[in-house]
């Protein structure tokens, strides 16, 4: 198979986890026969270092001309401190997800039991947990407009949902919930937002459509705390952008790590993949970083993007067998009185290839 792959290193960690993510592609394709060409875009920090823009021209062109696209992260504490900055890296992401119409964000949280005491929740309560967010990722308060008084002293952003926004990542999470467990959780705010009623009433519309699944509608403060304290209870989870985000980061607790967690955007057109972390400063440098997260997005692009589901399924059963082995990078391995390998970031990419050389 021939597929031209954008790949987007941004900031931080991004670069550092990427470089294992492609080569975890260049090795697939080795394995398989497969013909990936790789191009390389700025965006980000580096960008905005380099061009003065967050997202160039020249990395949406290229971006557009792609059949998937590896990105990394951005951000940088530079702009986290200074809220007076108009120019921010994260403008580039926002704005490359609303060109490409990447409006469905899949973030799945798969829990390998291998982790289960990697987490601060008790294994009993996480065994067996298998959830698929689904957060739409082109509109809400993300997207409305932004306004700040002359004064300075009054701010607003635009919490803002049209029907069609609403329906067709609906159907896309009730499509995944009939291929699963069909259950499905719709998360809003209803009891207070005008938007989150539009999002409620939208999606008991479009559940009609899919009889089968048992659909269940919650508020998002009673969600984050149902997601600790029974997260087998969740099958599909549909939500808004901006819960999306909250509940998917603390749902990373589950898996065990920001570090283990992928996501996919898709919509339009060119699909998106990348760990649901950000440049993670605090690591940034050195070694420290998990790139499992980035080599989960690609598990993703070969499957989503490219429908190459043994060569997904065998870096997913690769992962699998390094943990099982012990191996572990910082952020997973639990404590100080434990047998695990703990691993550096290159290391842990480097076992990742031989494993996929000796299980293919
Ligand atoms: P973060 O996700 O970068 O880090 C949160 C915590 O998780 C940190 O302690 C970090 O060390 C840890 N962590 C994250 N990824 C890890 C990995 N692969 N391995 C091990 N540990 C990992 O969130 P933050 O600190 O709130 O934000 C830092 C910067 O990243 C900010 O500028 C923010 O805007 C940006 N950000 C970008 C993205 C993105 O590009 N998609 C996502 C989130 C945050
Ligand atoms: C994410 C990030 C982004 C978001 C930021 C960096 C714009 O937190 O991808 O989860 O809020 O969507
Ligand atoms: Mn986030």
């Amino acid at each position: 198979m021939n597929k031209k792959i954008l790949v987007i290193p941004g900031d931080g960690i991004g670069p550092e986890v990427t470089t294992w993510g492609k080569a975890v592609l260049e090795k697939i394709a080795e394995v398989y026969g497969h013909d990936f060409s790789f191009q390389e875009a700025l965006m980000g920090h580096v960008a905005i270092e380099a061009t003065g823009n967050p997202l160039p021209d020249e990395t949406l062109a290229k971006a557009q001309q792609s059949d998937a696209i590896l990105f990394g992260a951005v951000g940088h504490a530079k702009y986290d401190n200074d809220p007076a900055a108009k120019v921010r890296p994260e403008q580039g992401l926002l704005k490359i997800r609303k060109e490409l119409g990447l409006y469905a964000n899949l973030r799945p949280i798969l829990l390998f039991d291998e982790l289960l005491d990697a987490s601060s929740i008790k294994p009993s309560i996480l065994k067996g947990t298998d959830i698929l967010f689904f957060r739409e990722l082109t509109g809400d308060v993300y997207f409305g407009e932004k306004k700040r008084s002359e004064d300075g002293n009054t701010a607003s952003d635009l919490m803002i949902y049209e029907r069609y926004e609403i329906e067709r990542i609906a159907h896309k999470a009730f499509e995944a919930a009939m291929t699963r467990n069909k259950r499905l959780c719709s998360v809003d705010k209803a009891n207070v937002l005008e938007s989150s009623r539009l999002w409620r009433e939208t999606v008991q519309q479009v559940s009609k459509n899919y009889p089968e699944v048992e659909t269940e509608h919650m508020f998002i403060d009673n969600a984050a705390m149902q997601l600790i304290k029974d997260p087998k209870r969740f099958d599909v989870v549909l939500t808004a952008n901006l819960f999306g985000d909250i509940l998917t980061d603390e749902a990373s607790q589950i898996a065990g790590s920001m570090g283990m967690l992928a996501s996919a955007s898709v919509g339009d057109g060119t699909g998106f993949f990348e760990p649901i972390h950000g440049s993670a400063h605090d690591i940034a440098g050195k070694d420290l970083a998990n790139p499992l997260a980035s080599i989960l997005s690609v598990a993703l692009m070969l499957d989503i993007s490219f429908g190459l589901k043994a060569e997904s399924q065998l870096i997913i059963d690769v992962i699998k067998k390094v943990l099982a082995e012990g191996f572990r990078t910082n952020d997973i391995a639990d404590g100080s009185t434990n047998p695990y390998k703990v691993l550096g970031t290159q290391d842990m990419g480097k076992l990742i290839l031989k494993f996929i050389d000796q299980q293919s």
